[in-house]
């Protein structure tokens, strides 16, 4: 049957405000007259509209029946509830699928818009999902047709980070996910997805449930948030209609209905500005799904030789034909009301406007059973030639193909009866069902329940503490409860009951533990509806005993947000900005952006810093809140943005990020750990490394210097604090600004006492910037520097010279500016604004610390980095050994002898600091070299680095490599004068100590330092030899 021409149908739902909106006192800028949408720019008031298929207002005009479902508050109510919606749309679809129509639905709209809740629903407020199934299934049950056999099939999945996993599978999917195939006639398809027979609706309602749990797990897991994810569940309907003669005909109807991935991120324009811009593969699905929109509704404008980039990405190969195909298809863009999320909902209204142009062509998909099963029977004996003229090529496409279709057609010829008993068999065995279930354990006895970003996902999993002592943790070890998760120890928590108490420990320090929002170190009673952070990322909500529960059964005060508010609230976030809580809502918009921006980020900047520790990345990210008061001559900006600060812990580079870019790299960090999780190594170079970035100017304070005094040729001569953006001093400046004349001379007795008898003349004055003291920035690290910048009145920008290695600094600089004549608006300037002054940190690129020239070519025997972390922790064993004993073990000492052992541990403590830096940056050049040669890192925690070179880059290996050797042999020679310095500070203390415990203490720590002194000086002879007889190796050229 031809198909007709569909467009898209596209329907708007706009959600009621949540509690974070409520909280901060949003406004709702939507408003919808009949089947159009209006927004309102928060700021300009400046509205547009846009014309839908379907406006849905579910803001408001509602309320809530005992059983909890939301319905229309009054017949005059313009509140559309979920019934509406199916009415509305999932009827059609279900028409369409009895029609034998393939149909779609997706939901698209930004991560708490409320997809899931039009799609699936929440509780008793069922979603066009549910609904869907239960309808399709009340009209089955009435059939009495005995020539028409009704066969539905159900199938869940998820796609993330481009990977297919099946939701009704237990367990971990094969490496890289299920395989996307393509058939000729079928178009793509997941190979070997589990459809499962169903025949009611109940069965279909365990399936979601077990699906959801799936998805639960291995989100948590992966440390994968949903929101980055795609569910589609597919329904299959079939009818099969036996006619007179015997024959039987099939009218099948695929229903896909798609619960897309937040659309936050949905384009690349986040990673505006970095680097990176190529965007993780998490993305990749949902920006294709733009890409593919846009390319359609072109077509359908009549745009010509437009190719549609179905095949770029999983979900669009997936959904190929319920987009631009053989479908019937909605959209339901889901919009969130408050005015901060302006820009969001502005880009989701514009998507579904794109979105409404495309054109369907759908045709009923009827065929005799028998020509169906032909079919098979001939694209089987096709696929068999190919497979034969294929040869020993690549076959696996074909191999698939064949054996899929042969699956459909023993599908096709077994009795609906005994599929249905079939797929009964398999879910008791994998479920277990038992009474043992039913009994639920939860019931009876305290648990913690899951709390996820998702609230979806959140309650679905339940861990019960039924025995006197319960640990949990990654290693799952027998008795325990297994936890996986960022951050989370081996045996992470020991839980104990007692009587009717429940007590929570860590299993040790590294274990974080958070109750509440605080952080615990000791055994704490836990009560009923107590909040628990374990690790990262893991958040629990603790359910006491049955007595303790009472009636209020709900636990929806506390979700995600309500967690993050605490933690963030404990985190000392309401310092930085007020808190916008119940009690005090400001209305200021901007400031709440910035408020949610950072709560949203807290838990990112968490997984960040815990991804970079597991994978030994030694970097840390840090929200700072950006404000241009800092950089404003009135010093009255307003405007706040949140930055992320990056410091490498070795190296000591710091790197600036704004949100987007932090967004961007996360994703990449997220990709990298997948692949770790997945026991791939992780070999990143600097092209695609997340956590690197080339050396940059940072901004590190600034102080106003008020520019008055200059307008009465009076000179301005002080120490002005420089503070950063949290108001913390960063250094102290030494300014001056004289009035002068022509040639820089000071000028004597002339102050003017009216700045207007200056007008039209000659205004001079130097500028000179002397001393900068405390640069902490520099202290921190000696191999910084600092510059000056600032920008006088109708001048050019100004920077001083850069000063390195000093954190007290001497910029020498002295320069006149000259006005002339002097007009009424630098007058007015001069009144009313201040010279900023900033400070910048400037930082050595790694390439600088690496490269300087007189070296000859040699080759390295890695490895030695071994030789670092050795002497790194003995280092570190060494001296704490040393303060432990001298401090611990005083008994019996008089105090001001004691007094002086502390201060000279300290002297040994700074040393020791020092000499570690050392080994430290020492290990990090050898890391970049091996970064920049391409040499592999094998796994996260073997760090032989392996000796594979690359050909081509051979020479210049060389050069880098003996580059780096000698600076490895300078180093090493200030490590080893600081031994010498240290053991002989050691020894001459000794001697000072009369004959007690801490003297035999210093001779131990003499000795063991000599022990050290002996094997580094072994370990360089060593080095040295096998470094000469590489380099006489390479000399006489390779294989020699
Ligand atoms: N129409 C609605 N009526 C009432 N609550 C809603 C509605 N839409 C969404 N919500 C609520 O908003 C929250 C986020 O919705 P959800 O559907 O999970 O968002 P998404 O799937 O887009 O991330 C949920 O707590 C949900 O109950
Ligand atoms: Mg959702």
């Amino acid at each position: 049957m031809p198909g007709t021409s569909d467009s898209v149908k596209v329907a708007v739902r706009v959600r009621p405000f949540n509690q974070r909106e409520k909280n901060a006192g949003s406004k709702c800028i939507l408003s919808m007259k009949d089947k159009s949408t209006t927004i309102k720019n928060p700021d300009t008031g400046e509205t547009k509209t846009f014309a839908y298929d379907h406006s849905y207002w579910s803001h408001d005009g509602y309320t809530e029946t005992p059983s909890g479902v939301y319905e229309q508050e009054s017949p005059s109510s313009q509140y559309t509830d979920q019934k509406c919606l199916f009415q509305d749309l999932g009827q059609g679809v279900l028409d369409n699928a009895w029609q034998g129509y393939n149909a779609a639905l997706f939901a698209y709209g930004q991560t708490g818009s409320g997809k899931s809740y039009s799609m699936i629903g929440y509780g008793p407020n069922k979603g066009i999902v549910p609904i869907t199934c239960e309808e399709l299934f009340k009209v089955i049950g009435t059939n009495e047709d005995g020539k028409k056999q009704l066969r539905v099939f159900f199938s869940m999945l998820e796609i993330y980070n481009e990977q297919v996993r099946d939701l009704l599978l237990k367990g971990k999917p094969p490496h890289g996910g299920l395989k996307i195939r393509q058939n000729p006639k079928q178009g793509f398809y997941v190979e070997g997805l589990k459809q499962v027979p169903v025949r009611s609706y109940s069965e279909i309602e365990k399936l979601m449930e077990s699906g959801t749990f799936n998805r639960t797990t291995a989100s948590t897991n992966m440390n994968a948030t949903s929101s980055r994810s795609h569910m589609v569940i597919t329904i299959r309907f079939e009818q099969v209609i036996q006619g007179d003669s015997g024959q039987s005909n099939t009218r099948s109807s695929d229903i896909n209905l798609v619960d897309l991935a937040g659309s936050e991120r949905a384009d690349s324009t986040g990673a505006t500005g970095d680097r990176l811009k190529e965007g993780s593969a998490i993305n990749q699905s949902l920006s294709t799904l733009g890409n593919v929109i846009s390319a359609l509704a072109d077509i359908a404008m009549g745009k010509k030789k437009v190719l549609v980039p179905y095949r770029d990405s999983v979900l669009t190969k997936l959904l190929q034909s319920a987009l631009g195909g053989n479908s019937r298809t909605i959209m339901i863009a889901a919009l969130s009301p408050a005015d901060i999320n302006y820009d969001e909902t502005l880009s989701t209204m514009r998507y579904a406007d794109r979105a409404k142009k495309i054109q369907n062509k759908a045709v009923v998909n009827e065929s005799p059973t028998d020509r169906l099963i032909r079919e098979l029977k001939e694209e089987n004996a096709r696929l068999m030639a190919m497979l034969k003229k294929q040869g020993t090529g690549d076959t696996t496409d074909i191999q698939s193909m064949l054996a899929d279709n042969q699956r459909k057609m023993v599908d096709m010829q077994m009795s609906w009866q005994q599929r249905l008993e079939q797929a009964r068999q398999e879910w008791e065995k994998s479920h277990h069902i038992d009474g043992s279930v039913i009994d639920k354990e939860w019931m009876k006895h305290p648990y913690i329940t899951n709390v996820n970003e998702d609230p979806q996902l959140s309650g679905v999993i339940k861990h019960c503490f039924s025995k006197k002592c319960t640990f949990v943790g990654r290693s799952g070890s027998e008795d325990a409860i297994q936890l996986r998760g960022l951050g989370i120890e081996p045996e992470h928590i020991e839980v104990n009951v007692d009587g009717d108490k429940t007590f929570i420990k860590p299993c040790k320090a590294t274990a974080a533990v958070f109750v509440n929002g605080i952080k615990v170190h000791e055994q704490t009673q836990l009560k009923h509806q107590d909040r628990l952070k374990l690790g990262s990322a893991s958040l629990f909500l603790y359910i006491g005993y049955p007595e303790e529960r009472g009636n209020d059964g709900t636990t929806d005060t506390y979700d995600y947000n309500y967690f993050m508010l605490e933690l963030a609230e404990h985190a000392g976030v309401s310092v930085d900005i007020a808190t916008p809580r119940d009690t005090h809502h400001t209305d200021d918009l901007s400031h709440r952006v910035l408020f949610q921006d950072f709560v949203d980020l807290l838990p990112k900047l968490a997984e960040a810093n815990a991804i970079s520790e597991e994978l030994k990345r030694y970097t840390k990210f840090e929200a700072v809140v950006r404000s241009e008061a800092s950089h404003d001559p009135k010093g009255t900006a307003a405007g706040k943005e949140v930055i992320i600060k990056v410091t490498n812990n070795q190296t000591k580079k710091v790197w600036i990020w704004s949100m987007n870019k932090f967004y961007n790299r996360k994703d990449l960090m997220d990709e990298l750990y997948l692949k770790w999780l997945d026991g791939y190594n992780v070999v990143t170079t600097r092209d695609n490394d997340p956590f690197w970035d080339p050396v940059e100017d940072i901004f590190l304070g600034s102080c106003h210097i008020m520019l008055q005094s200059i307008g009465y040729c009076a000179e301005v001569d002080e120490h002005f604090t420089l503070h950063n953006y949290h108001g913390k001093e960063e250094a102290v400046i030494h300014v001056q600004l004289l009035p002068c004349d022509e040639k820089g001379h000071a000028l004597e007795d002339d102050i003017v006492m009216e700045p207007k008898d200056l007008l039209n003349k000659t205004l001079n004055f130097t500028c000179v910037i002397s001393q900068c003291m405390s640069v902490r920035w520099i202290s921190e690290d000696h191999l910084r520097g600092v510059e000056c910048r600032f920008t006088l009145p109708f001048q050019k920008p100004t920077k001083t010279k850069t000063v390195w290695h000093k954190g007290y600094v001497e910029f020498d600089f002295r320069q006149i500016y000259k006005y002339k004549p002097v007009t009424q608006k630098l007058l007015d300037y001069l009144h009313n604004n201040s010279l900023v002054l900033e400070l910048w940190g400037k930082q050595v690129s790694e390439d600088e610390q690496l490269h300087s020239d007189g070296m000859p070519h040699a080759d390295i025997e890695t490895g030695n980095t071994d030789i670092l972390t050795q002497l790194k922790s003995r280092v570190q064993v060494e001296i704490s050994g040393l303060e432990g004993n001298c401090l611990g073990g005083n008994k019996g000492i008089p105090e001001d002898e004691a007094e002086m052992l502390r201060e000279e541990c300290e002297q040994i403590r700074k040393e020791n600091f020092k000499l570690k830096q050392t080994v430290m940056v020492t290990e990090e050049k050898l890391r970049l070299l091996e970064m920049r040669g391409g040499l592999k890192r094998v796994g996260n925690k073997d760090r032989n680095m392996g000796a594979s070179k690359t050909a081509s880059s051979q020479t210049g290996l060389d050069v880098d490599f003996a580059k780096a050797l000698r600076d490895f042999f300078q180093e090493m020679k200030d490590i080893q004068n600081g031994f010498k310095e240290m053991r002989e500070f050691v020894t001459s203390t000794k001697d000072k100590i009369g004959a007690n415990g801490i003297r035999q203490s210093f001779e131990n720590h003499e000795h063991a330092i000599n022990a050290i002194d002996d094997k580094m000086t072994d370990c360089l002879a060593s080095l040295k030899k096998s470094a000469a007889t590489a380099l006489r190796k390479s000399r006489s050229g390779p294989d020699k």
